[in-house]
Formats: structure tokens, C-alpha cells, sequence
């Protein structure tokens, strides 16, 4: 009888350790790339991102560096279709996807978010000299096209149907970046654009004869998409942004970029 307690106890002993020493085997680093924090944007989208000469700047951009800095990664930046960030987050090719990116319901079905970090709206840009005049003139009856960014929240509710407040998907154009779908506007090609109200008021400044109407559509809050499988990027990613939110670094990153009005 002792001896048999005894074998159970030094069994008991190995398959401890065994496990043990198993649990340090399978611990993976905390990103895919160990020491990198992989970032997936769509930088034509000023001033949350943007490519000056070869270098990537932005609300964004900034955002990130700071949180990689306090998790002790190096941040990379891979500029991708604004559709293809969630998938790529999805499936583990990119760690996180920062975009100026909305959060939606349908989104999170698919990635986790971190907490919020700004507000979008969406807005809509026409001509300058365009008979459209207010939100009111907006027409989903085939007198207008409507261009926006693929993919991007203006598309989802822009391409929605007259019953559901949007403009019909007949009546969409889509492009693969926000500035080619003003430049869609300028040269005539759509007569209004739907776009967060930060780069709508970048890209007016920087195109002649655009201008934005007043009023907007939608609050919309911004935040990272993280994978679902890597809860513990999350909650570090969550813990670097309150910390950068708490001491004023998010505020005067966007108030860097957004001048008061
Ligand atoms: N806020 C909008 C969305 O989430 C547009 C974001 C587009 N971002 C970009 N970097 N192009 O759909």
C-alpha cells in the first residue's frame, strides 16, 4: 500500500513537471513576428495616415508608435486595401489593423477592437459650384453618382437602400482610395463624395473647386482591430492606449494634426 502511494506520488511528480515544462514550450510571443508589432493600414487617408516621401505619418502612425514603444516592439507598417485590413487581422497576417477604422457591428464579428481613441463623421464633399446644396439635395433617384472609398463605412451606408437612409447601390462608385474618388469628384466623374470629416477637409485643401456641405451623417468612433485569438495583444495594446490617453499623448498627437478650429 505505501509503496503504491509512493509510485502515484512520483508519477504524479513527472506528469507535473512534464506539463510544466510543456506550458514554457507553447508560449509564443506575443505578436507574429517576435520584437514586431505588425500594423496594417491604408495610408491615403490624412491625416490619421499618409505617406510623406517614403515615410508613413498621421494620427495613426504616431498612435502606434507610441504603443509599440511601451510594449518594447519595433512598428511596421504595411500600407494594404482598406478591405483587406480586417482579413488580414483575421487570420494573423498582420498583428493590427489601424485605419481610422470605425467600429462596427459587423466588424466585430469578425476582430476584437480596442477602446475608442477618436471620433469620425462621416461628411459629404461636392463642386464648389454644384447644384447640391445641402444633405436635403442628396438624391438616390439616378440624377447623381455617389463616389467613396471601398469598403470603408461611407460605402456601407452610401450603397444602402433609399428605404434605409442611403443612395442605392446603382448609384455608388467605388474606388480604391479616398483620393481617387475625389479626384472621381473634381474631374466630374461623381458628383459627391462620402468620407470621414477629417479627410474630407485634407483633401479639400489640397484639391481646387471642392468644397464640404454642411451637417453630418453619423458619429462614428475609431479604434485598433486586434485578432480574436491573441486576447492578450489586446488587453496590452487597450493598456498602452489608456496609459497614452490618460497622460494627454493621444490629445496633443491629434491636436498636432487637426488644427483647432
Ligand atoms: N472610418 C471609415 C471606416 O472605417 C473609413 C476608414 C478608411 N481608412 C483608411 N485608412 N483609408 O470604414
Amino acid at each position: 500500500m505505501k509503496n503504491i502511494k509512493k509510485i502515484a506520488a512520483i508519477v504524479l511528480a513527472v506528469v507535473l513537471t512534464a506539463l510544466a515544462f510543456a506550458g514554457c514550450g507553447e508560449k509564443k510571443s506575443l505578436t507574429a513576428t517576435e520584437g514586431k508589432l505588425v500594423m496594417a493600414t491604408n495610408a491615403s487617408f490624412p491625416p490619421y495616415e499618409f505617406k510623406e516621401g517614403e515615410n508613413y505619418a498621421g494620427i495613426d502612425v504616431e498612435i502606434a508608435g507610441k504603443i509599440a514603444d511601451k510594449l518594447g516592439l519595433e512598428l511596421e507598417i504595411k500600407d494594404v486595401e482598406f478591405g483587406s485590413i480586417i482579413g488580414g487581422v483575421q487570420s494573423g497576417k498582420f498583428d493590427m489593423g489601424m485605419a481610422g477604422m470605425t467600429v462596427t457591428e459587423e466588424r466585430k464579428k469578425s476582430v476584437n477592437f480596442t477602446d475608442s481613441y477618436a471620433t469620425g463623421i462621416q461628411s459629404v464633399i461636392v463642386k464648389e459650384d454644384s447644384t447640391i446644396k445641402s444633405l436635403d439635395d442628396l438624391k438616390g433617384d439616378g440624377s447623381m453618382k455617389f463616389g467613396v472609398q471601398q469598403d470603408t463605412t461611407g460605402d456601407i451606408y452610401a450603397s444602402s437602400s433609399t428605404e434605409e437612409g442611403g443612395y442605392g447601390e446603382e448609384n455608388i462608385v467605388r474606388y480604391k482610395t479616398g483620393n481617387e474618388a475625389v479626384l472621381a469628384l473634381a474631374s466630374g466623374k461623381v458628383q459627391a463624395v462620402i468620407i470621414d470629416n477629417e479627410p474630407a477637409k485634407s483633401y479639400v485643401k489640397s484639391t481646387a473647386g471642392l468644397k464640404i456641405l454642411d451637417g453630418s451623417w453619423v458619429e462614428e468612433q475609431y479604434a485598433i482591430a486586434i485578432s480574436k485569438d491573441n486576447s492578450e495583444l489586446l488587453e496590452k495594446v487597450n493598456g498602452a492606449l489608456k496609459e497614452l490617453i490618460d497622460d494627454g499623448t493621444v490629445k496633443s498627437i491629434i491636436d498636432k494634426y487637426i488644427a483647432a478650429e
